[in-house]
Parts: structure tokens; C-alpha cells; sequence
């Protein structure tokens, strides 16, 4: 077991210290975990295969799910991929540095071990200061993952990197709660058109702005379809809390007036039932713990608070989770997107005159 150090960094002045001795624990193949704008990123040295290795053993992650690689220089990417499609330079000047990755074609600098043994490379340029600072004092290229052990909800505050990560990496940067709390957007470049493996805060409209007609892998919008996706990592079970998750749609009171049965029922039974919902409805319901994402109107704050929310649950030991639904808006598809596969896909649509089964 490693002695971890936990250290504290304010986003606006980056400790050049710290961020130099960080930088040498990844050149010398060590892991640092660290804020992004997105979650927290688990760190190593992209170009080096034994620290890849030790990525997916620190988070008990299958290595055929590749990594994405964090730059801190546009001209960087030039060395990491084979190609740079056009596509890449509009979409980079848009949103780069930001919470966009894109896949290119890669060079042979990229070791295998890296993308999980595709001849693809993720490859993201993230906005946070002290991510860019820690990559410059790294050699240039870091591999990061979320910094959760897999299968659990990413990390929005350093703490849950703690959690999961305390024993396992040689150092932890706290830079505070991050601004998003979803995973970046994906976007596939080496397929003739341009795909959305993943959504996020760059959604699909801002990016049909840039480029024109931009398709959204298929295995997202039909998830329980025999087909495998085609960014590794959503194929696997995901953010799944301990307590059974259902999402429930359909008019507000009508899903207030069943959530609560539902909960008294649980109570007979001697479970815990747990509440997602929103600043609008949190003093509609009943239950052993209601917890609020933030206001409907502020897409953000929900995005912000759902894998925490998630965590909340199992430390409670929750049995019965019941969350209202998300959409709509920018960021909706990238949260009912986590919401899903946390759910395992169990969605109620909630009718006129229907009831919440058991
Ligand atoms: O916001 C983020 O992207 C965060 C922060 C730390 O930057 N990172 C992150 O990494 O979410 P991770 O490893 O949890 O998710 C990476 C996803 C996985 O679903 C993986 O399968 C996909 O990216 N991916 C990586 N390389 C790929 C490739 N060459 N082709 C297709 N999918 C790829
Ligand atoms: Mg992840």
C-alpha cells in the first residue's frame, strides 16, 4: 500500500511547488489524482505502458477500456496522433481547452496499454489550471480516467478520490468542487462522420453549430441493443448505487403522489427509501431521505450534484432509490444519460390512472 499525499490547491494560483513535485511523481511513473473541469482525473504518464498498467489496477478497471489523454498544447496533439482531420481544428478552436475529447487515429508514440489496444486515441485539452499546470510539469501527456474505482459514481470533490483512491496513487490535488461534475463529451473523428460516443456539457447542437450533421452512436439512444458501443467504458455497468435506482416520468404530482405510496410501502418492509428530485418539488415528498440535484431550471447544478447524490445514498445504506427524470434542455441527454446507466435502465413512465408497482 502507497502513502498517499493529500494536498490543497486554489484553481486561481496553482502551488508551483507542489505542481513540480507532482509532475515528478508521473514522469517517474507514479499516479496523481486531479481536478478537472468536468471530475477528477486519475493521472499517469500516457506514454509510458507500466503506468497505464497501474491505472487500471489502482482503479480495479478492465484494461480493454482505453484511456483518454489530457493535453496542455494544441501543437502536442501533433505527436500523439496520425491524423488531424479538419473537423479536429474547428471543433479545437470552438472548445478547446473545455469539456470536449475527441478520438484521432493514433501515432506510435501512444503505447497500446494506453487505449485499452485500439489504434484510437482519446484525446482531450481540459480548461482547469491546475490540470494544464500538472500536465506541462508532467512531461506533457497524462492518462486519466475518472478517479473512481470502477463502477462507481466519478469524483466532483476530491474527498470521494479519497474514498476510493486513499492507499493507491502517490498524491491527491484537492482544487475544490469541479464546475460541471459530468464526464466530458466524446466525439469519434475516424469514422467518415463524426459521432458522439458520449454526451456531455458540449452537446449536440453546439456541435452541429461548428461541423454540420453530427450522428450520436446508436447504442446510446437504444442501450439495451445487442450492440456493442463504441467507446468501450459505456458498455460497463456504471455509477450503480447499492440501493435499487428507478427513474420515474411523468406529471410532477402524479409522481410525487406514487413515490410517497411507494416509500410507506418500503417502510412497512423495514427499507430505506431514498428521493432525487429538484429545489421545485424537495418539500413534496416523503421518504427517509430526499435530496434535491439543484433547481429543474439550473441544468447545471443537477449535472453538479448527481454522482455526489449517488454516493450520499450508499453511505446511508439506502434499499429504494426513486429519482425524477431530466431532459430536455442542453445538458438533459448528458444527465439522463448517467441517470440511466446508474439505473441499470429501469425507467417508469408513470400514465394517467397508473400506479408504482413494487
Ligand atoms: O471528463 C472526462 O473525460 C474525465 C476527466 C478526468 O478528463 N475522464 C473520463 O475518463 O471520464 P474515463 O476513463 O472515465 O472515460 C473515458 C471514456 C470511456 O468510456 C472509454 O471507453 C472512452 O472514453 N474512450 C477512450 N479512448 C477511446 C477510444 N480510442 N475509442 C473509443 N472510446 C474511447
Ligand atoms: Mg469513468
Amino acid at each position: 500500500m502507497l502513502k498517499t499525499e493529500y494536498v490543497t490547491m486554489n484553481e486561481a494560483s496553482p502551488d508551483p511547488e507542489v505542481i513540480r513535485r507532482a509532475g515528478q511523481i508521473i514522469k517517474e511513473g507514479g499516479l496523481v489524482a486531479f481536478p478537472t473541469e468536468t471530475v477528477y482525473g486519475l493521472g499517469g504518464d500516457a506514454l509510458n505502458p507500466a503506468s497505464s498498467r497501474k491505472i487500471y489496477a489502482a482503479k480495479g478497471r478492465p484494461s480493454d477500456n482505453p484511456l483518454i489523454v489530457h493535453v496542455c498544447r494544441l501543437e502536442d496533439i501533433e505527436l500523439i496522433v496520425s491524423e488531424i482531420p479538419p473537423e479536429a481544428e474547428k471543433l479545437a478552436e470552438a472548445f478547446w481547452p473545455g469539456p470536449l475529447t475527441m478520438i484521432f487515429k493514433k501515432s506510435d508514440l501512444v503505447p497500446k496499454e494506453t487505449t485499452g489496444g485500439l489504434d484510437t486515441v482519446a484525446v482531450r485539452f481540459p480548461s482547469n489550471r491546475i490540470a494544464q499546470a500538472l500536465i506541462d510539469a508532467s512531461g506533457g501527456f497524462i492518462a486519466a480516467p475518472s478517479a473512481n474505482r470502477s463502477g462507481r459514481p466519478s469524483p466532483t470533490v476530491a474527498k470521494y478520490c479519497m474514498e476510493d483512491l486513499d492507499g493507491r496513487v502517490e498524491m491527491i490535488i484537492d482544487g475544490g468542487e469541479v464546475g460541471i461534475g459530468l464526464e466530458s463529451t466524446i466525439i469519434d473523428l475516424t469514422e467518415g462522420s463524426p459521432v458522439i460516443l458520449r454526451p456531455g456539457f458540449v452537446n449536440r447542437k453546439m456541435l452541429e453549430e461548428v461541423l454540420g450533421n453530427v450522428e450520436v452512436d446508436s447504442t446510446l439512444i437504444t442501450p439495451d441493443s445487442g450492440i456493442a458501443p463504441k467507446a468501450p467504458g459505456m458498455k460497463y455497468r456504471h455509477y450503480a448505487p447499492r440501493g435499487e435506482l428507478v427513474i420515474i416520468e411523468g406529471e410532477r404530482d402524479k409522481v410525487v403522489e406514487e413515490v410517497n405510496k411507494a416509500a410507506a410501502r418500503n417502510a412497512e418492509l423495514g427499507l430505506k427509501t431514498g428521493v432525487i428530485c429538484t429545489d421545485e418539488t424537495e418539500e413534496l415528498y416523503r421518504a427517509d431521505s430526499v435530496k434535491s440535484a439543484g433547481r429543474r431550471s439550473d441544468e447545471l447544478s443537477v449535472a453538479r450534484s448527481l454522482f455526489r447524490i449517488l454516493r450520499e445514498f450508499d453511505d446511508e445504506q439506502v434499499d429504494r432509490i426513486y429519482s425524477e427524470s431530466f431532459g430536455g434542455g442542453n445538458l438533459g441527454r448528458a444527465i439522463m444519460n448517467r441517470l440511466m446507466k446508474a439505473a441499470g435502465h429501469r425507467l417508469v413512465h408513470l400514465g394517467r390512472g397508473e400506479k408504482l408497482q413494487d
